[in-house]
């Protein structure tokens, strides 16, 4: 089951976002939590930290499994997933280092490391929340469109889009990695909830065909209509293509398809 939440603007997306995870860890202190990267998370992940540094949220116990990252990028590169979560997040609340955990990029084997990391979210009985943005094709992590959806932890080929669209974080397109490893379908679909959030026009065709249209690998977020807790927070832009087809928002932001 899929609930839809409109947040007015990227700051009410993030704040209603986080309200969701703080209520994960209030309700289980040692939860594990997924967590995604990129500019959709930046937000929510600012308000965790404020929360915590004013007492009013515990990282103490908490685990958390990170969705991907990049092949070949060190974890103290500034554009590694590993630095973007200590330094969003990690780096400012209570949590123990030991307890984080993002796929290595430099893994020698880069097999063994994949089947590790799913044996690793197994042994911990799966995400309780997992967090997701997703791309502007409709990828969740990096599981690209492709003609079926792949369950394990694995190697990716990014596609030109997300090479593209991630260009802007780095000096120039030729300097984004061309693969990633990424958590597969199958722990992101094992997870307890799933949170989605997106923001801005570049979402709103990804948003559209993940939920309001077929399941398919071409839309690797539409699977999540098959979950049974799902809760998206998108911002007005972001909802843009589904409110024209004709979605209506309730007062309390619950939107109807
Ligand atoms: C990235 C990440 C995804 C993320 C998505 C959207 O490439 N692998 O986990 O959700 O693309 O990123 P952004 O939030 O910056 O738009």
């Amino acid at each position: 089951m899929v609930r839809i939440y409109h947040g007015e603007t990227y700051e009410a997306m993030s704040l209603r976002a986080a309200h969701i995870i703080a209520a994960e860890i209030h309700h289980n202190p040692a939860c594990v939590l997924g967590l995604a990267t990129g500019s959709s998370p930046v937000g929510t992940y600012k308000n965790l930290v404020t929360w915590v540094k004013n007492g009013e949220l515990s990282f103490k116990d908490v685990q958390t499994v990170n969705l991907d990252e990049y092949k070949g990028l060190a974890p103290d590169h500034d554009q590694s997933y590993r630095y973007f979560m200590d330094t969003n997040l990690f780096n400012h609340v209570d949590i123990d280092p030991a307890n984080t955990r993002v796929p290595n990029g430099l893994a020698e084997d880069l097999a063994a490391e994949c089947a590790a990391y799913d044996e690793m979210i197994a042994s911990l009985g799966y995400a309780d929340l997992q967090l997701l943005g997703v791309g502007n094709n409709g990828h969740i992590g990096f599981n690209e469109p492709d003609d079926h959806f792949i369950k394990e932890t694995r190697v990716v080929d990014l596609a030109p889009s997300t090479i593209e669209a991630n260009a802007r974080f780095f000096a120039s397109a030729d300097d984004v990695p061309k693969q990633a490893l990424s958590m597969g379908i199958g722990c992101i679909m094992a997870a307890r909830r799933i949170l989605l959030i997106a923001s801005g026009e570049s979402k709103a065709q990804a948003i559209y065909d993940a939920f309001c249209g077929p399941i398919t690998p071409k839309c690797p977020a539409s699977i999540l209509q098959l979950h049974k807790d799902v809760v998206v927070v998108a911002d007005r832009a972001a909802l843009s293509k589904m409110l024209e087809a004709g979605a209506t928002v309730a007062e309390n932001g619950l939107v109807t398809i």
